[in-house]
């Protein structure tokens, strides 16, 4: 009870059909954060002539709400929040709202909404007003948006094949910003695996080493050593750098090195990390079954539960990587 009033439901993940994988549809909640007002979910419109819809220069985020036992937390908000910023910077975006503007807006969202667990979309964007390549002059707006989601690959394991497209040459773009328009490259990439026994692309750079996934970085674990592909064509993941930190803690030594798909293919263990991935074993890389088949490797399981016990704020010296939204300061970050 708050106020005398019972305190309302909170809205669930929904029932994950396949392989433990929700479907993706989407499940509306009562309120989005546009422009610095809640509307009702229905009514956070944009017009057709919308700069971003036309030539992809926005950006966006994805963050993760988690079930805990002092209600739902944030993961890693204001790392998250810091990289929407470092993107739309890149795309020369005067955003009219502070990170820390933001990170309040995403709190009460999720706080209003009434969400138990599930994924916030904060997107910046240039709107209406100016047409033309150059988005000079146009109004940078945002909408945050939040609903229930469940797991985004199958999490007992997955069987990626490599893309005919690759990454994003670094001198193409501001490869490791979030920017829109990059997703064109993984939606080819996934088109590929559409409909096919495959459940996620691998992206190779323009070297032709190992870059990510459409939605995720790579790892691999050879003789006890993790290892995955520096910086350079690839997004700065928040899981990949929540798994680099995490990895020495657990006795195991982690680098940055650029992989070849032969390495990956002879690894003991492999697996995807992300926001919406989380933590993915991969069982096998173009029909060759790492470590034997095996479905989820040792020191993949050990990683994966220790990012689960974060999340889901049972793990006390990591708690500061949290921002429980039914406790949170008025600065709402997670510091
Ligand atoms: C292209 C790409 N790589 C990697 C990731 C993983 O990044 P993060 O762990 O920050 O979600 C994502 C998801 O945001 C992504 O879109």
């Amino acid at each position: 009870m708050e106020g005398g009033r019972a305190t309302p439901k909170l809205l669930e993940i929904p029932f994950q059909p396949k392989d433990g994988v929700f479907d993706l549809n989407m499940q509306a909640t009562e309120y989005i954060w546009h422009n610095g007002k809640f509307v009702p979910w229905a009514n956070a419109q944009v017009h057709v002539l919308t700069h971003t819809l036309h030539y992809g220069g926005g950006t966006f985020e994805g963050i993760r709400v988690y079930k805990t036992d002092r209600g739902p937390a944030i993961f890693r908000l204001d790392d998250h929040i810091e990289r929407l910023f470092y993107s739309a910077d890149a795309l020369q975006m005067k955003c009219p709202y502070t990170q820390s503007d933001i990170s309040k807006a995403i709190v009460e969202l999720v706080r209003k909404n009434r969400l138990e667990a599930g994924y916030v979309r904060p997107l910046v964007y240039y709107g209406y007003g100016k047409m033309g390549v150059a988005p000079v002059g146009a109004p940078v707006e945002v909408a945050l948006a939040c609903w229930p989601w469940g797991a985004y690959l199958p999490p007992g394991g997955v069987d990626i094949k490599t893309s005919k497209y690759i990454r994003i040459h670094p001198q193409s773009s501001v490869a490791d910003a979030k920017i829109v328009g990059h997703y064109v490259n993984g939606i080819l990439a996934g088109f590929e695996i559409h409909g096919t026994k495959y459940h996620e692309a691998l992206l190779l750079d323009y070297k032709g080493n190992i870059a990510e996934g459409p939605g995720e970085n790579f790892f691999i674990v050879k003789n006890g050593m993790i290892s995955t592909p520096p910086l350079g064509t690839i997004l700065k993941g928040i899981t990949r750098k929540t798994i680099m930190e995490l990895a020495p803690l657990l006795g195991f030594k982690v680098e940055e090195k650029d992989l070849t798909l032969g390495e990956a293919y002879g690894a003991d263990e492999a697996f995807f990390t992300g926001t919406a991935a989380e933590v993915t074993p991969i069982r096998s890389i173009d029909d060759q079954p790492i470590g034997g088949g095996a479905a989820v490797g040792p020191i993949t399981a050990k990683l994966r539960d220790a990012f689960d016990a974060i999340v889901h704020g049972r793990d006390p010296a990591h708690d500061h990587l949290l921002t429980y939204v039914n406790l949170a300061s008025p600065k709402a970050g997670n510091g």
